[in-house]
Order: C-alpha cells, then structure tokens, then sequence
C-alpha cells in the first residue's frame, strides 16, 4: 500500500515522541510491505517562529496532499504571552476546522502491567477498554459568544447534520467493537440533547447489532470512576466529550500512553497523542513515546484500514510493558528508567523478531 503522511513534529517533545513513533512506522512498513512517504511541516510555535502563523499556509498545503497526518504536540512558556491569533494552539484549532475533523476518538485501554499508576483500585481499572468519541467542530465553543458590563452567552447550537454524522461513526465503531453504545447528552434540560438524543433513536433502526443506552452526562460521570469497565463505545457533544474524555483519560494513570484521532466521514485523520508539550521534560530524551506509536496504529486502523499492522504495534507495546520495559515517567521503585529512543528500540525488536 502506497500513502502519504504529512508530519507535524510541533514544540516541546514533540519532536522527540514524533521520531520515535515514525522509526515504529518505517518497521511496520519493511514488515508488512508498505510504501508511506513523509512530508514534514511546522505547526504551533515553531511554525510561529518560522513563519509567524501557528498554522502557515504552506502547512495545509502539504496536509491536503496527504492521506493522514501524525502530529506532536505544541505551545509552551516561550509563546504564552502572545497575542490570541498568534498563540500555539490556535494552529490546533484550526487545523481541526480546516480539515472538518469532527469526530475525536479517545481510547481508554487498561495496560495490566501500568494499573499501580492508576487512581482507582486495580479490579475497578483492569476490564477498562473504552472509547470516547466527542463532536469536536460544533456546539457552544463555536456557537456565538457575547458579552457585554453584565452579561455574558455562548450559544450551544447543533443542527441535525452536525449529530448525524457523529453519531453514525460511534455506532459503526461500537459495531466492530463489543456493540455496545452509551449516548451521552442532559436530555432532562437541554433542547440540543433532546434532538441528540431523538437522532440517536433514529439511527438506531439501522443498526440492529448495536445495544443503545441514553445516559445523563453527570451520572456518566460518576460511573465512569465507580465502573468504568461497563462502557464500549460513549458518544457526546463537544463540551461534555471534552470534560469526559479528560476525566476518563486519568484511569490508566498515564498519561504518556493515551493516543487519539481526530476525523471525519472519508479516510483522512489526524492523529496525535493526548498529551502535551510537556516543555519541562523537552529535549532530555526521557519522553514516554508510547501514546504517539499508539497514535500511529490508530492511524493505521482508521486512515489506511491496516488492522492487522495496528494490532502488532499495539502487541508490541504491551509486550514491551509486560517485560518491565518503562520511562521515566512510569518507571517502578529501583527500576532503571529507559530513554525515549532505548524503550523504542525494544518497541522495535518486539516487532522485529516476527519478520
Ligand atoms: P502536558 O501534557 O504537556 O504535561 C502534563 C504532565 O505530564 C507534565 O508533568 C509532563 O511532564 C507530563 N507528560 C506529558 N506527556 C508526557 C510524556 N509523553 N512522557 C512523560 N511525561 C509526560 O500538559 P501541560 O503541562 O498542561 O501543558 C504543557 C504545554 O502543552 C502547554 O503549552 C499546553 O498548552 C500544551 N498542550 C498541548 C496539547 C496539544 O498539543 N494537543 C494538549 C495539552 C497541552
Ligand atoms: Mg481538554
């Protein structure tokens, strides 16, 4: 298979982890037999450097020439006092917009051997493998905002479009999942969760092997900590999905490993892991590249249809858990942490060894 991928490293460790997860690609690429050309461009405070445009035009140019981008991470102190139009994540936002990318999908597995990092008790973490699937390009953050002395609104608008195409992706996800669909909205007072909610009913018709339940976003959110293993699929809006996926990233207790998509009706994705810049720990080779390989086998999964080579990368990050392999950030008392590119060499190897 023959695809292009354009490469945003961004700011912080974002080149570090980005590196690390494209060595993981090239490997799957010689296994498998794959031809995937890189394209490399700025995003966020480099391109800010470089370009004074957190997203340049040249960017989306080399983007729409591809089939799926991998991106880093941006922003950091250097960038935090600039103007709005010309702050690192504002190259995020509309990366997202131009591209239509309205579903983001958070996967939330639990990795047996990482549970000691997690909050909750190890029988309460361990049957987790639930995915987050929030609208990412509509309702209240892009409704119209006002403001005046002693008022302020920000209209939560959705029309049926918006909540057609969502929701069709979470069922035909919980359909190659365990079929399972939980719709999260505030039915009992919002009019935009009364039409998410009838649409959901609607669409239901056409997938007679997926189990539906309606379900209140705060009783959500108490049980995704009380019983987090129940959920499959979680379809919501853009707000609740951004309260939710956060609250539900913390399960695993660690945030090093959590990788996300972001896409939309054809093939294309972005895809990027969940954490930040993290520009405290940048350039010292201790990053934790784990949620940016995971990254690349969601893009493998859902951009290219590769699920055969998305599963060995996902095996291959187990394994390398399974064997004590850590970084910095997760490493147990007296172990020897590995760095970024020591933890993805035994990524690699794990790999390798199946040629
Ligand atoms: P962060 O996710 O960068 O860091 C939070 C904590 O987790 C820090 O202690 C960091 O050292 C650690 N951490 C994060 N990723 C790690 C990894 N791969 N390996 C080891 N440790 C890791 O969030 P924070 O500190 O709130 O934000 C830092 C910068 O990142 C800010 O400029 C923020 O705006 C930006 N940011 C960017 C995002 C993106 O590009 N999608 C998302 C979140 C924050
Ligand atoms: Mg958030």
């Amino acid at each position: 298979m023959e695809k292009k991928i354009t490469v945003l490293p961004g700011d912080g460790i974002g080149p570090e982890v980005v590196a690390a997860a494209i060595r993981v690609l090239k490997v799957v690429a010689k296994k498998y037999n794959h031809d995937f050309q890189l394209a490399y461009a700025a995003i966020g405070g480099a391109a800010i450097d470089q370009f004074q445009d957190p997203l340049p035009e040249e960017t989306i140019e080399t983007c729409k020439q591809s089939d799926a981008i991998l991106l880093g991470a941006v922003g950091g102190p250097k960038w935090d006092n600039n103007p709005a139009e010309l702050r690192p994540e504002k190259g995020l936002l509309r990366i997202r917009k131009v591209f239509d990318l309205y579903a983001n999908l958070r996967p939330v597995k639990a990795f047996p051997s990482l549970l000691d990092a997690s909050p909750l008790k190890r029988e309460v973490a361990e049957n987790v493998d639930l995915m987050i699937v929030r609208e990412l390009t509509g309702g209240i953050y892009f409704g119209e905002k006002k403001r005046s002395e002693t008022e302020a609104s920000d209209l939560n608008i959705y029309n049926r479009e918006e909540i057609e195409r969502i929701v069709d992706n979470a069922f035909e996800l919980a359909r190659v999942r365990r079929g399972r669909l939980c719709s999260v909205d505030k039915a009992n007072v919002l009019e935009t969760s009364r039409l998410w909610r009838q649409i959901v009913e609607e669409k239901k018709e056409h997938y007679s092997d997926v189990t539906v339940e309606h379900n209140l976003v705060d009783s959500v959110a108490m049980k995704l900590i009380t019983n987090p293993g129940h959920y499959d699929v979680v379809v919501t809006d853009n707000m609740f999905g951004d309260i939710l996926s956060d609250e539900a990233s913390v399960i695993t207790g660690s945030l090093g490993v959590l990788p996300s998509a972001s896409i939309r009706s054809d093939s294309f994705g972005l895809y990027e892991p969940v954490h930040g810049s993290a520009p405290e720990i940048a350039g010292q080779q201790i990053a934790n590249p784990a949620a940016t390989i995971l990254s690349v086998a969601m893009m493998l999964h859902y951009s290219f249809g590769l699920q055969e080579e998305a599963a060995e990368i996902e095996r291959a990050v187990n394994a390398v858990f399974e064997d004590g392999h850590y970084t910095a950030d997760l490493v147990k008392d007296g172990g020897i942490a590995l760095s970024t590119d020591e933890w993805t060499d035994k990524v690699i190897a794990e790999i390798d060894t199946n040629f």
